[in-house]
């Protein structure tokens, strides 16, 4: 199994190995040793929806030796394209779409008896949806993920999830608590609380909880030592929720906060529901009420009818706001989003020069913004053996960013003081401020 794309998609595969494994199939490293391989896709670009096409056909000799292989494709794109994908690849058996995961073990069984090929991408109702919500599942790592919320109901233009995903539900706070009980009660001592858009959490279910109560609640659960969430809105960032960094010491000081773009025209055009001030608004109030947070985001280059001003107002939002990390993007047209339907008529290789410009500009941010890091000693919550293997430990400091020390594995589930050394890539290296280990 491979998994593209978001956190909802790494949630959906553990649930998807959970199911696959009662009904026999245990996981391999080895596609030659298969006897199904199934891709849990992302449409979000252009680019993530080739890969799939890209992967499938490298399935083909391996089914055409073994013709009791069993292929699936499930994930946003198997959401789209449905049938289609059936009749684009001959040698795949198993279309599964977002909200269907359930049907994939019988859907298993039909191929596995030779009843066809099977395809299920049927958006279900509230109902159903809330009673087959990713439960807790047991596992002995040290951070999870719960999830909140699912869908989206924003419709940002260029934006194919709210197609794919379908109507935002937001799961019952009571069920969330009792998860995270159970997860702490496991030896879990980190959740991320995840959801396309966390921020409006329980504002379309009559009686629930805000966010920023739900945060209370987990706050206060014995064993939870720290809490992130994502994706925040900037639109839905609430005065009450922006409190919680001063109030809950368990929340950490990072927040995912996409801005897309700095110009205010296309940001409307991108039906963004915010400004660029009301936006630069929400980072000021965050950083009075949490001095030391830093702020990571998305950002969309070269949207349809995007001038050179609009992108000189991204790079001035950019330096003004000071991201940890930015991800940055070129615009992808997404059929059946609106901003499909938009002239897009400036050429690739202006919109690749904004990109490699933007990337600079934050490359060096970035770099200072680590740096800072360097001969501090920062908490780091153990999470595991690193992958360069024996004695080496890795975790993340409330910043999220990985870091790397040598340390015995006695440690994880453990709050250590690290003192970092030096920033590579994406991860830091550091020497645990001994105790005895
Ligand atoms: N083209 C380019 N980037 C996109 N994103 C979403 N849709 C598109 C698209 N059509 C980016 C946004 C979002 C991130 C997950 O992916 O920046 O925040
Ligand atoms: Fe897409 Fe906008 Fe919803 Fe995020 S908020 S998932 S960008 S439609």
């Amino acid at each position: 199994m491979e998994t593209f794309g978001c956190q909802m998609n790494v949630v959906d595969s553990e649930r998807i190995a959970d199911m696959l494994t009662q009904i026999g199939y245990l996981p391999t490293a080895d596609a030659e040793q298969a006897d199904l391989v199934l891709l849990n896709t992302c449409s979000i670009r252009d680019k993530a929806e080739r890969k799939v096409y890209g992967h499938l056909g490298s399935f083909k000799p391996l089914k055409e030796k073994k013709r009791d292989l069993i292929v699936c494709v499930g994930g946003c794109v198997a959401q789209q394209e449905g049938e289609r994908l059936l009749e684009k690849v001959p040698h795949l058996d198993i279309v599964f779409g977002t909200h269907n995961l359930h049907k994939l073990p019988e859907m298993v069984r039909l191929v596995e008896q030779k009843k066809g090929r099977f395809q299920e991408t049927q958006f279900l109702d509230q109902e159903t949806r809330l009673q087959l919500f990713p439960q807790r599942r047991d596992s002995d790592a040290i951070t999870r993920f719960v999830t909140i919320m699912q869908g989206c109901d924003n419709f940002c233009s260029y934006c194919i999830v709210p197609h794919v995903r379908g109507r935002e539900i937001s799961r019952p706070s009571r069920e969330i608590v009792q998860e995270v009980i159970e997860l702490a009660a496991e030896g879990v001592r980190e959740i991320t609380l995840i959801g396309q858009n966390v921020n409006s959490y329980g504002n379309r279910v009559e009686g629930e909880i805000s966010f920023a109560q739900l945060l209370e609640l987990v706050a206060d659960i014995d064993g939870i030592e720290r809490i992130r969430f994502t994706t925040s809105h900037p639109k839905d960032i609430s005065d009450e929720l922006i409190a919680c960094f001063g109030r809950i010491e368990k929340i950490c000081h990072h927040i995912h906060l996409p801005v897309q773009s700095g110009s205010d025209r296309i940001l409307q055009q991108m039906n963004r529901g915010y400004t660029r001030p009301l936006y630069l608004d929400r980072v000021a109030k965050l950083r009075a009420v949490c001095p030391d947070i830093r702020i990571t985001t998305d950002i969309i280059v070269g949207f349809p009818g995007e001038t050179e001003d609009d992108f000189i107002e991204t790079l001035s939002l950019v330096e003004a706001v000071g991201y940890a990390d930015a991800f940055t993007f070129l615009y992808s047209a997404r059929p059946g989003t609106s901003a499909a339907d938009l002239k897009d008529d400036f050429s690739a290789d202006v919109k690749q020069r904004r990109f490699d410009r933007l990337l600079a500009l934050q490359q060096e941010n970035s770099r200072q913004i680590w740096a800072q890091d360097v001969g501090s000693v920062l908490s780091v919550l153990v999470e595991g053996e690193s992958r360069q293997g024996s004695g080496q430990l890795y975790g993340r400091t409330t910043w999220n960013r990985v870091v790397n020390f040598t340390g015995s594995d006695n440690l994880i589930g453990e709050t250590v003081s690290v003192k970092i050394i030096k920033n590579n890539r994406n991860t830091q290296l550091g020497e645990r401020v001994s105790k005895n280990n």
